[in-house]
């Protein structure tokens, strides 16, 4: 074998960190159950990590990390952990049921950090990673460190940080770019720079936020450079402007072979779905012309381009939507669909539902399906999606929606919601219909939340198309996103509204169960 031939074969471990980085987006507020479906759409997926979560964080994330420790087959589940003796124990604590596992450890080193946040000195710091790292080993063989902040350290503290971390034990070591300060040459530069001067047996990682846009870019520079992990996340989620996408890390390796020694094993037909259910749990839309699984990806619109993709693909598209698992306009289903149909075709777009969750999904399916005549595989999921994001345990459920007035006159809306067998009804007058019918939703749930977004699109296209509502509330300190589903558009901001309002139930009923300690990485 060839020198060249030997490094084409080299494997970019994806680490994917959207149940943890992805999960500190604001808005977002997963339950257990919700990270326990992602992480098993993620193993579908073929990434090598999943970084379920910050244990230490709340009594639910610990909860949620073991959940998914002890349920997930194939990726190595890892945990979040500061430098604390007692947080990595904790970590382990909820690592420990996983077939294999990895504690990751992290503190900031970049000047501001230390003097601000941690208020600890270079020296202190020094011994915190040599106690965390090395206490994280005696709990498992696989040990990530990760210095915070690395892009603004000093290069000299940094690789006395990082050997420190290998000396203890470290056997990843990721170079976390938090505030996405990075420029991608630069960043490739200290990649190539740590690899030459740091000894031992480590993979090299990045961990690349897009605060610049070029998250994606750095990670790619780093591989490039000799990183052989990237931590990533779907739909690009994370802090602020989030983290690198994961579809866009993946696919650029895997079309451009040309450019890198390396590549994944992610089964890339599962990229357009993960994104989706992402995308739905975590009430994020996906932004239309986003990369990848964006909707419009692969649309073409020029005469031009449609001519060129129709004579030959390859014209101007560069990847297959096939080889990406999207889908969008393929008529599945119709008006005359019985259970068994909507059950079947449900299995072959890989949408698993059970129970009385098939069954609600299946009455939603008939009442729409009566309104619009022909649903596509894309109407579907969205159903399906719609009703799991509005089941909330005990939650509020619309009975009956009027509403009156709209060019001429006050708008009125009047709204029965059922609960625990009670019914409750409000009337109220707004700006417009969508603003009488939350009214009358808040009246009638005595949910007090302010609307801080509102976001309407179609699901295909079309005079009879869905229309998809993803709304954000904010209430006493939390967020919350809700998403309805309608030909009616303001029956479907009724019903976002009103599965957000589920949501705010439940997540008082969690913060009550268990609050959520300020230690944030
Ligand atoms: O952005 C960051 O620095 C992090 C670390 C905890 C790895 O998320
Ligand atoms: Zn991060």
């Amino acid at each position: 074998m060839t020198e060249a031939s030997r490094a084409k074969d080299e494997k970019v471990v994806i680490f994917d960190t959207t149940l943890r980085d992805g999960e500190q987006s604001p808005g977002i507020s997963l339950d257990a159950g919700e990270k326990l479906e992602i992480a098993e759409q993620l193993a579908r997926l073929g990434v090598d990590y999943i970084e379920a979560g910050f244990p230490v964080a709340s009594e639910g994330d610990f909860a949620a990390v073991r959940e998914i420790a002890r349920a997930v087959e194939g990726p190595v589940i890892a945990g979040l952990s500061r430098t604390q003796l007692s947080d990595v124990d904790r970590c382990y604590e909820a690592l420990r049921d996983a077939e294999r596992s990895r504690i990751h450890v992290f503190i900031s080193t970049s000047p501001s950090h230390m003097e601000h946040m941690l208020k600890m000195t270079p020296a202190q710091v020094l011994a915190e990673v040599r106690q965390g790292v090395a206490r994280a080993r005696e709990h498992t063989d696989d040990v990530e460190f990760s210095p915070q902040d690395a892009t603004r350290t000093p290069l000299d503290f940094m690789l006395e940080v990082l050997a420190a971390s290998v000396e203890s034990g470290a056997t990843t070591l990721n170079i976390p770019d938090t505030v996405g300060y990075g420029i991608p040459w630069d960043f490739g530069d200290m990649i190539a720079h740590i690899r030459r001067e740091i000894p031992g047996d480590y993979i090299l990682s990045t961990h690349c936020h897009n605060d610049l846009g070029l998250a994606v870019a750095n990670s790619l520079a780093g591989v490039q450079a000799g990183a052989r992990q990237v931590e990533v996340c779907v739909n690009g989620l994370g802090e602020r402007a989030g983290n690198a996408a994961l579809e866009e890390v993946v696919m650029a390796l895997r079309i451009r072979p040309d450019m890198f020694d390396a590549t994944t094993t992610v089964r890339t037909e599962e990229l357009a779905r993960t994104s989706r259910l992402v995308s739905r749990l975590t009430g994020y839309q996906v932004q239309w012309n986003k990369a990848v699984v964006g909707k419009n990806a692969f649309a073409h619109e020029s005469g031009i381009h449609q001519h060129g993709v129709l004579a030959e693909r390859s014209t101007y598209e560069i990847i297959d939507a096939a080889s990406v698992g999207q889908i969008g306009s393929q008529i599945v289903l119709g008006k005359h669909s019985g259970r068994h149909a909507f059950g079947e075709t449900l299995a072959k777009l890989g949408i698993t539902v059970r129970g009385d969750a098939l069954n609600a999904a299946f009455s939603r399916f008939k009442e729409l399906a009566d309104r619009k005549v022909q649903l596509t595989d894309a109407d579907l999921e969205a159903i399906v999606a719609e009703e799991l994001g509005t089941a909330v345990e005990a939650g509020f459920a619309l009975e009956v929606l009027e509403v009156h007035g709209g060019t001429v006159g006050v708008p009125k809306a009047r709204v029965v919601v059922t609960r625990d067998g009670r019914r409750l009804e409000a009337s109220a007058e707004g700006d417009g219909m969508i603003d009488a019918a939350c009214r009358a939703i808040k009246e009638a749930t005595g949910i007090e939340a302010r609307l801080t977004d509102f976001n309407v699109s179609s699901v295909t296209g079309g005079i009879d198309a869905l229309g998809d509502v993803v709304v954000q509330l904010e209430s006493e300190g939390v967020r919350v996103s809700g998403r309805g589903l309608s030909t009616d558009v303001v029956e479907a901001a009724a019903r976002a509204y009103l599965a957000a309002a589920n949501r705010v139930v439940r997540a008082r009923a969690a913060a009550l169960a268990s609050p959520r300690a300020e230690v944030g990485p």
